[in-house]
């Protein structure tokens, strides 16, 4: 079986990068486990309260969100990432 590849999560503030195993349903699930608080309210793309900056790299939406999001944002509730990816949390 071959194993899915785990990207690399480095948020802005904090030291050490976090992995996103592919298991992870999104990039929020892996910053809660890693004890990050991250603001959130719907954990389904309409309210926007997880909305953070992405500096470099490339996520993906597993449906696209009806909150609004400009160019550099991304929904971290309902994406994951399918690259190493650097943000900054609200
Ligand atoms: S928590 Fe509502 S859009 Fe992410």
């Amino acid at each position: 079986m071959v194993e899915k590849p785990s990207f690399l999560i480095q948020v802005e503030n904090i030291e050490k990068p976090l992995e996103h195993v592919a298991s992870s349903s999104s990039i929020l699930e892996t910053l809660e486990q890693a004890k990050v608080e991250v603001p959130y309210q719907c954990r389904e793309g309409f309210c926007g309260a997880c909305r953070a900056t992405l500096i470099e790299g490339q996520t993906q939406y597993s449906n696209e969100p009806l909150a609004f999001v400009r160019d550099g944002e991304v929904l971290l509730c309902c994406s994951k990432p399918v690259s190493n990816i650097k943000i900054k949390l609200p």
